[in-house]
């Protein structure tokens, strides 16, 4: 047990002096979707998930680091200007804060500035990039260099369980992990072995009605989640096979499968949830047209209306188009997969 705690208790390394540091991370889309958990304010799924880190869809934060105060200042871009987040967002930055605080040993307050390039909670993992971002930002003010695991298991516990695949690039899997500190992200192809598209189809940009830590804690409660468990394993070597050898038309289908399992799920749980929107379908079946019509496209969900619409960069702009003349979708975003995080200090303000 002592031998496990090792890796955290090194970047016990306070006290720390002023400093600052600005990380960026992108949003991920799931093609294995972590969905219940068996630990869910630390974020321990109870099955292996794999994504795809897009490059587009990205969270920035800067963390300044104060010895000198205990104060947080949680502050949002929002048109341009620095605003004070609402109660809701900066208590779970807070709370992410005290976690990095009381493992790495630093006292201070943080001023957190944070900025988001695309919709917030509309089922794009905001908080995925987020966290990622706020892990990395906080621990470069702190002047420490994590390794990828620490980095990974220390967004995990944000609680924000698919912030630990955001604090990689490329195509990535999170692992059910035998223990807690076993369950961190690793690569599995980096994102120039295989540049594959993410045309994401816009159909509500608002707040979700269940956020995901509700999906996760009704799960257990669908009459299916126990078959699908049985059927995980299967699907998540098909589509490392998929990913091995760079087969769309094996990712795909898997990825589909998975997807309607997700959303097949959430309406069977207890009560039950509907992320779906009418446009929702409308976009599938455009997905299905457009594979009719020869082009290798596949749909994703994640828990909310969007669909993500996986092709190669060939076929993306005959994607976007077709899905852009859907009339119930507000717009789209073309993204793709894209590189690790980037973290730089800055001289102390
Ligand atoms: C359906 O608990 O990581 O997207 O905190 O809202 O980002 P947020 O969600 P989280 O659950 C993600 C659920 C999912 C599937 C997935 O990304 O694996």
């Amino acid at each position: 047990m002592a031998e496990r705690r090792t890796e955290l208790e090194t970047i016990h390394q306070g006290p720390f002096a002023a400093g600052a540091a600005t990380a960026s991370a992108a949003a991920n889309i799931a093609f294995i979707k972590y969905w219940g958990a068996r630990d869910l304010g630390a974020a321990v799924p109870n099955n292996p998930s794999i994504s795809m880190t897009l490059d587009r869809c990205r969270s920035r934060c800067r963390a300044i680091y104060r010895p000198q105060t205990s104060r947080d200042e949680i502050l949002l871009v929002q048109g341009g200007t620095l605003q004070t987040a609402p109660a809701s967002f900066a208590g779970r930055i807070v709370s992410h804060l005290d976690t990095l605080r009381a493992l790495t040993g630093a006292s201070g307050g943080f001023r957190i500035e944070t900025l988001n390039t695309f919709p917030h909670a509309a089922g794009l993992a905001s908080s995925a990039s987020g966290f990622a971002a706020l892990t990395l930002a906080v621990a470069g003010s702190l002047g420490l260099t994590l390794d990828q695991k620490t980095a990974s298991l220390l967004a995990r516990r944000s609680g924000s369980g698919s912030a630990a695949r955001s604090t990689l690039g490329g195509y990535v899997e999170w692992p059910r992990g035998e223990s807690e500190e076993e369950s961190y992200a690793f690569l599995l192809l980096p994102a120039t072995d295989w540049p594959l598209c993410d045309v994401i189809a816009l159909v509500e940009t608002g707040e979700k009605e269940v956020s995901s830590l509700e999906g996760h804690r009704r799960a257990p409660l669908s009459p299916h989640y126990r078959r699908r468990l049985e059927l995980l394993p299967e699907r998540l070597e098909a589509v490392r096979r998929a990913l091995r050898t760079c087969d769309l038309r094996a990712l795909g289908e898997v990825i589909e499968e998975e997807a309607i399992e997700l959303h097949l799920i959430a309406m069977s749980s207890r009560p039950p949830i509907f992320y779906w929107r009418p446009a929702t379908l409308a976009v599938l079946q455009a997905v299905r047209e457009l594979r009719a019509a020869g082009v290798a496209a596949y749909a994703t969900m994640d828990a909310g209306a969007n669909v993500h619409v996986i092709c190669e960069p060939h076929n993306e702009p005959a994607v976007s188009e077709r899905l852009t003349a859907v009339p119930e979708v507000g717009g789209v975003l073309r993204d793709r997969v894209g590189p690790d995080p980037v973290v730089a200090r800055e001289a102390v303000p």
